[in-house]
């Protein structure tokens, strides 16, 4: 399968601040690569680069084996690119603001307008869409952001933390909207600081830090790295911790973990809902009643402790001092 976005070594510095330190990735076509990262891991920079909209210090990109850098505007007919900093029009309306895209994307007058009242329809904007984009609420805008990105139907699309703000109902719409475009053949770079994201679409997922790349593989293969999901118990004494632990030994298989000062035992899971049952059965068949109990699962957060040994959000002091 040919790789229809592809990034080879990009670097990028800001002044003393090094954005991008030597990223390659390369996605095959009709899949999702998920650019999982922290605030500041680089990934704006990445798609903006892939996007033509900027270019690297070091390193070659290419969109359906176009270079981005030689030829910016041959790629640009390949992508849709959903970026944080698109500078949206707020006094253009909606259909407008989509009709203008299908211009600049150098569709006719006639195809424009018809797609933007399409696209207006499927993200449900139609009836917002004679209103001022200034008026739309944060949900409304990234629904009109991911329209633009598809208006010329492009068989690339580069998008940066797309239900960022977005409420529950908003991000698992988004996530319809992504796996339909995927299924109809797109190629898809996702960027986001949400490891359930990542998870939910990416067939593959890059985790990036300070710029480069720390660990890679397929959401199941990151998640068993990072212990992925756990059961975990909490006790209300000491003294049940050895028993519990013989109990979810049993349950899950082995692995389980005592940390006594927190009366609290874990284990590993893979079908966390069924062990749970079983978990239960067995505590209250042992006259143990738990002061808590339930299923974790792991975060952005957990897989960078695990794989940096430090926190995913960098503090301002921290970003200051990076050079
Ligand atoms: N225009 C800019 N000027 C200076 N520093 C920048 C600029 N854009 C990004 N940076 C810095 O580059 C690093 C990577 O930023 P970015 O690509 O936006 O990361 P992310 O999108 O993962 O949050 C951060 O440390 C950020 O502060
Ligand atoms: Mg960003």
């Amino acid at each position: 399968m040919a790789d229809a976005i592809v990034a080879e070594g990009l670097a990028k510095r800001y002044g003393q601040v090094k954005a991008l330190a030597g990223l390659s990735l390369s996605v095959p076509q009709g899949t999702v690569l998920g650019l999982l990262g922290p605030t500041g891991a680089g990934k704006t920079t990445t798609v903006r680069i892939l996007a033509t909209l900027l270019r690297p210090d070091q390193g070659r990109g290419f969109v359906n084996g176009i270079d981005v850098v030689a030829e910016p505007e041959h790629a640009r007919r390949h992508l849709g690119v959903s970026a944080q900093q698109t500078a949206v029009d707020g006094f253009l309306t909606g259909f407008e603001q989509l009709e203008l895209v299908g211009r600049l994307h150098r569709l006719g007058r006639r195809r424009a307008r018809s797609r933007a009242e399409e696209l207006l329809e499927r993200f449900h904007l139609a009836e917002a869409g004679s209103r001022a984009v200034r008026t739309y609420s944060l949900a409304m805008r990234r629904r009109l952001d991911l329209a633009a990105a598809l208006v010329a139907a492009p068989p690339v699309l580069l998008l940066d933390e797309p239900t960022l703000g977005l409420d529950p109902r908003g991000r698992l719409g988004m996530w319809d909207v992504l796996g339909e475009r995927v299924r109809a053949g797109c190629t898809l770079l996702l960027c986001t600081a949400q490891l359930d994201e990542a998870d939910q679409l990416a067939d593959e997922i890059i985790v990036i830090d300070r710029g480069r790349a720390i660990a890679g593989g397929t959401p199941e293969e990151l998640k068993r790295r990072i212990g992925g999901e756990r059961i975990q118990v909490v006790l209300g004494n000491r003294a049940e911790t050895q028993v519990v632990e013989d109990i979810l030994n049993r349950v899950c298989g082995g692995q389980a973990v005592v940390l006594p000062d927190q009366h609290l035992v874990q284990a590993p899971v893979t079908s966390g809902a069924q062990a749970l049952i079983e978990l239960v059965r067995r505590l209250d068949a042992a006259g143990i009643e738990p002061v808590d109990i339930g299923i974790h699962r792991a975060s952005l957060d957990d897989m960078f402790l695990k794989l940096t040994g430090q926190t995913a959000t960098p503090t301002v002091a921290e970003e200051e001092a990076r050079t």
